[in-house]
């Protein structure tokens, strides 16, 4: 069996033979196929890339059908029981989980570069004091390019890495300067004796004590929290960075550009709007209620339901689930986590979510930790992007390396007016 597909142009009664190589035809191969010599060619038409692949990787491997998730060959399960973030970060990057002494570095690293310019802080104090996290957040993210111009040799691997650990390290910094920027707090800066998770809540929560002391299960959380969320290939906001830094641009360009694309809420929001939604319906008597709504009224949608790629459950809820009770143990407990497991089993046996194949994806439960870690809901998509960073900067690495890649520049179908001449306003 040829592993080609023949396609015969009915047009002109031509066949031709098209090489398939991963279940995968190339759209280049479809230009051949013409009416005439001065025509173009055939393009393929797909809005919102529904069934384009637009690289090849070896970053992330999603099955939708099975819920399997793994990063460079690892499952999501393993990874979020016993790995931690930044080995998790290093395994996206560079391909394979450190060693010891690799490990070590690399926290050293990352650690040594947590500090921001005071230039930036500077800079946080020009905005409002209700301005939304994120804004801020991927404002000071672009701001770092003027601090740091060498980054814009992007071909260079070792100025690469430079600003790749800069970014890892930075983030969470003016993730936490923008939360106590909103709430009128002075900012802290980073304790390089605690985990990167660790520094993080000491950045954001730490009060007049001398040193602050994460609670172990809010910081182990966290870090699960920043693994789950690591990567998840070709999505909207890994789109943004690799078709960004496509323009050869430094990363903090790209990146800020990615985090712009998580911050909407079909992306990186949805797990606020789950929260809201378990409040609005607010007792357990009112689920069924609230089901016959969705299904009844196309315009309600069960939030943190449903997901593109799995039509099974998302692998990622199942950890969250799990870790939300722990939390809870720790913290108290976010008594709309009652509501929530009851309106997941009612929709479970409900054939109009059986029918659809629609399962918790990573928002159901994502948004109640994090409510019971005391953060503001706006803080939401800012963690998403903490964790998010690690595969964004793996996915423009590999983009840079891969010598089948061109700066993004996708065709379009022009049905707009043909040529006509120019009238001036005064005739108009
Ligand atoms: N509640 C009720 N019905 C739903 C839901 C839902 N949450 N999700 C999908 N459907 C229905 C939808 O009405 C459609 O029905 P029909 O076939 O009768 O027209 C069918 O299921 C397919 O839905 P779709 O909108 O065509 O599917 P999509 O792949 O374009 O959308 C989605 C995926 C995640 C945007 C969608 O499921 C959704 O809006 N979910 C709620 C929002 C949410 O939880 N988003 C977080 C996604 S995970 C985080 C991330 O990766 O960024």
């Amino acid at each position: 069996m040829a592993d080609t597909l023949t396609v015969t142009d009915n047009r002109t009664g031509k066949s031709y033979e098209i090489p398939i190589a991963n279940d995968t035809i190339s759209a280049m191969d479809l230009r051949q196929i013409k009416v005439n010599d001065t025509d173009f060619g055939m393009m393929s038409y797909d809005p919102a890339y529904k069934n384009t692949a637009s690289c090849i990787s070896r970053i992330t491997y999603i099955d939708g059908g099975k819920g399997i998730l793994r990063y460079r060959g690892y499952p999501i399960e393993q990874l979020a029981e016993t790995s931690s973030f930044l080995e998790v970060a290093f395994l996206l990057l560079r391909g394979e989980l450190p060693s010891q002494s690799e490990m070590a570095g690399f926290q050293y690293e990352v650690k040594h570069h947590t500090l921001v310019h005071e230039n930036i802080r500077e800079l946080m104090e020009g905005f409002r004091y209700d301005a939304h996290p994120m804004g801020i957040l991927m404002s000071t993210i672009a701001a770092l390019s003027t601090f740091y111009p060498e980054a814009k040799n992007v071909d260079d691997a070792e100025n690469r890495w430079l600003q790749i650990v800069r970014l890892i390290g930075k983030l969470p910094t003016l993730a936490a300067y923008a939360y106590r920027h909103r709430r009128g707090l002075p900012y802290v800066y980073p304790d390089n004796e605690l985990s990167y998770s660790g520094n993080f809540l000491n950045m954001m929560f730490k009060m007049t004590e001398r040193s602050y002391e994460p609670n172990p299960a809010v910081e182990k959380a966290l870090d699960v929290l920043l693994i789950l969320h690591a990567d998840h290939e070709q999505n909207c906001s890994a789109t943004a960075m690799r078709g960004v830094g496509s323009s050869r641009v430094d990363p903090y360009s790209a990146l800020a550009a990615a985090c712009a694309a998580l911050y909407g809420p079909l992306h990186g929001g949805a797990n606020e709007a789950v929260v809201r939604m378990l409040q609005e319906i607010g007792s357990k008597d009112a689920i069924p209620g609230f089901i016959k709504q969705v299904k009844e009224d196309r315009s309600v949608r069960l939030m943190g339901f449903g997901h593109r790629v799995y039509k099974n459950y998302d692998p990622r809820a199942k950890v969250i689930k799990k870790m939300a009770y722990e939390v809870f143990d720790a913290v108290g407990k976010n008594p709309l986590i009652d509501i929530a497991v009851e309106l997941e089993r009612i929709a479970l046996e409900d054939e109009y979510f059986v029918n659809k194949k629609l399962y918790p994806n990573v928002d159901f439960y994502s948004g109640l930790i994090y409510q019971a870690m005391g953060l503001p809901m706006d803080m939401y998509p800012v963690l998403f992007a903490l964790g998010r960073c690690a595969g964004w900067l793996a996915q423009w690495q590999e983009m840079l390396t891969d010598d089948e890649q061109r700066i993004a520049r996708p065709r379009q179908v022009y049905l707009g007016s043909g040529s006509r001449d120019y009238v001036p306003l005064s005739d108009r």
